[in-house]
């Protein structure tokens, strides 16, 4: 995202439970959450000025710092006035929402059950950019050298700051290589997501995707199954090796940012964005869309 440097922005940002200027809502050098990932986050979407999901993803972030051992010092109820007073007081109306909780400054070594838990919450303007047309070109992934972990490994369900590591060496490295993304395996080879999104593959009327049992079950991989089944289709939730790609038609990735973007390539192997991705974009754009909006 290219632009204006994120800390230079103009608006205002709630931390600890007050709006600050933008450019006023800074952290030590020796915050916890930077030296030891000991952070947690969400990625939310305001549509025609409604979060989408928004209550699911605020009970998301409090289990995930629940997973890292932490307690959010915020109620559900709490979390989402503040997202709404950030959007109110900065006018946005189509915009991306970012709470991140992290642990603090009070001491600086791994344990870090002595440290403050904070909540920041910021939003910025982010319109869905491209038109079906354009979407429905596709985009080219390569394949991550990196894998997503054992859930032994790491806690894999949380929305947390240390399981992007490889997320971002693997997103920049296949943009380095002019590819839009990269597709990760997972610890045992089995097809696990891309960087930042979820992975359907299409075939007829059957949709599979991988089984998230050692990655995020992303919000909208939840929306798009039940908008599948809507649609007549049959979905399958599995365990989907890198190999039988090669049967499927379509593909697609699914996320808060993503929303449903059409896949073109993945390696050596190729997809052709038709039906079923014209169809669950548009189903998945009306289920975003506020219903007094939609009427307007
Ligand atoms: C690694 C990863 N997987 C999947 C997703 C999709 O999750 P959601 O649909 O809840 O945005 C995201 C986006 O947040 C992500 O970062």
């Amino acid at each position: 995202m290219a632009g204006l440097p994120m800390d230079q922005r103009e608006g205002w940002i709630w931390f600890d439970g007050q709006l600050v200027p933008w450019k006023d809502a800074k952290i030590h050098v020796l915050t916890h959450g930077l030296h030891y990932a000991s952070s947690v986050f969400e990625g939310e979407r305001a549509y025609g000025g409604e979060i989408f999901k928004s209550r699911q993803h605020s009970e998301r972030l409090i289990q995930s710092g629940k997973t890292l051992d932490f307690t959010i010092p915020y109620s559900v109820d709490e979390i989402e006035a503040a997202k709404r007073l950030v959007l109110e007081k900065n006018g946005l109306v189509d915009a991306y929402v970012r709470p991140v909780a992290w642990r603090g400054s009070e001491e600086l070594s791994v344990p870090g059950r002595n440290n403050k838990v904070h909540l920041a919450i910021a939003s910025w303007v982010w319109p869905s950019y491209f038109s079906v047309e354009e979407k429905l070109k596709g985009i080219r992934l390569e394949w991550s050298r990196w894998k997503r972990p054992s859930p032994e490994t790491i806690p894999s369900s949380a929305k947390a700051a240390g399981l992007y590591m490889i997320c971002t060496l693997s997103k920049d490295a296949a943009m380095a290589n002019g590819y839009a993304d990269a597709l990760m395996l997972d610890y045992r080879g089995l097809v696990a997501e891309a960087t930042g999104a979820n992975v359907f593959f299409v075939k007829g009327d059957e949709i599979h995707t991988p089984t998230p049992d050692c990655f995020l079950n992303g919000i909208t991989r939840q929306t798009l199954i039940q908008l599948a089944r809507e649609n007549g289709y049959k979905v399958v939730e599995r365990h989907i090796k890198p190999e039988e790609l090669a049967d499927f038609e379509e593909c697609f990735l699914t996320g808060t940012a993503a929303e449903v973007t059409p896949v073109s390539e993945i390696g050596e192997f190729k997809f052709k964005p038709a039906k079923a991705c014209t169809t669950l974009i548009n189903a998945y754009t009306e289920a975003v869309t506020p219903k007094k909006v939609a009427a307007e």
